[in-house]
């Protein structure tokens, strides 16, 4: 069995599934509304900051589309999570009820997919200038702003000019990372390796930015010989090791991409109870098993990658077990 955290560091809850747009790429299935009332996040996020999770997440659907969000918000800065981010696409925030957040807990994440044409072409819908506002106003109320770019191949060629925007909008970082094609139609969007990695090299060139964080997650961090087996922990795959998903019908799930993968739910058991029974993450906490292709299973870098990412290797062969397509050996 890997190693995994006594309890998870990384909490994200998806309050709702409601969502104002739709996006061509999204893993949100809007199929049953479904939305987690006050009282239950409540209970939840108590139990939580018991739990002493270090990093606690809102998302959707769009949060911001949750009846009480500024409530929760406003409850949740109370208490002692070292960090709260809310993942929104930032077109409706009540710039009143905002301005009352504490800065020094509460950061944003917004969904930024490219310049307006292309922005607009992605989310479904003519946002970008309205999202561009809210941001500037979010800056000049001095909150830390992410932008987080999804790269496709509707937006990869304009790699330089979200790095651009952010830099003239005076975010404080920006996070690159690749699509999943959780639909057989996304797969026509997403990048090759040679795609992510002509952009990982532009990405390098920004190494000396002093004015903006830039993240870009190749999905590896690179196979060090000689690695020490007690960091192994921090390496590979997050799901169940480190980090876990609470989506708006209740279900406990350890990565987003794969909520077929379901470890328990709120409605029937506390989220100790259900992460400290192995038999719940068992496909996260036994790599070993799950990923069973003769390349991983003869691959002398097999205990600090893990296998790389289940979620990509599921959608793009159809088994979770295949290795994965973005593995650079
Ligand atoms: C599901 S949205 C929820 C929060 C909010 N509605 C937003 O758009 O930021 C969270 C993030 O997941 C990303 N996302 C959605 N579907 C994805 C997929 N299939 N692959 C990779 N990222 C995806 C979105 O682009 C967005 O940045
Ligand atoms: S705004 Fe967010 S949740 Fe809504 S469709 Fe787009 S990516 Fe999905
Ligand atoms: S399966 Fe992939 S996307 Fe999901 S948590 Fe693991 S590495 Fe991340």
């Amino acid at each position: 069995m890997n190693k995994y955290f006594k309890t998870p560091l990384f909490v994200s809850i998806d309050l709702s599934n409601r969502c104002n747009l739709n996006c061509i790429h999204c893993r949100n299935n809007k199929t049953k509304i479904t939305e987690l009332n006050y009282n239950k996040i409540i209970e939840l996020i108590k139990e939580l900051e018991n739990l002493e999770i270090f990093h606690l997440s809102f998302s959707g659907g769009e949060p911001f589309l949750h009846p009480e969000i500024y409530d929760i918000l406003e409850y949740a800065q109370k208490l002692n999570f070292p960090k709260i981010t809310i993942t929104t696409n930032c077109v409706f925030i009540d710039r009143l009820k905002i301005s009352k957040l504490d800065r020094t807990k509460i950061r944003f994440a917004i969904s930024l997919d490219g310049p307006k044409d292309i922005h607009n072409l992605i989310r479904g819908k003519d946002v970008f200038d309205n999202v561009k506002e809210n941001i500037s106003y979010l800056v000049a109320d001095k909150f830390y702003i992410m932008l987080n770019c999804t790269l496709m191949k509707q937006n990869y060629k304009y790699f330089d000019d979200i790095i651009k925007i952010g830099k003239e909008l005076k975010v404080n970082q920006i996070n690159f990372s690749k699509v999943f094609p959780v639909h057989p139609v996304i797969k026509q969007f997403m990048l090759t390796k040679e795609d992510l990695n002509e952009l990982y090299d532009k990405y390098k060139h920004y190494s000396d930015e002093k004015d903006i964080v830039l993240f870009f997650d190749k999905g590896y961090i690179g196979f060090p010989d000689d690695y020490d087996k007690d960091i192994s922990i921090y390496m590979g795959c997050r799901a169940g090791i480190s980090q876990v998903n609470i989506m708006s019908d209740g279900s406990v799930i350890g990565c987003k991409l794969l909520p077929q993968i379901c470890a328990g739910s709120i409605y029937k058991n506390d989220i100790k109870t259900i992460w400290e029974n192995n038999d719940n993450w068992k496909i996260f906490r036994n790599m070993k098993d799950t990923v069973n292709n003769k390349i991983c299973n003869d691959c002398k870098y097999f205990e600090a990658c893990k296998g790389g990412c289940r979620a990509i290797a599921y959608y793009v062969t159809g088994n979770i077990s295949s290795r994965d397509p973005f593995c650079p050996l």
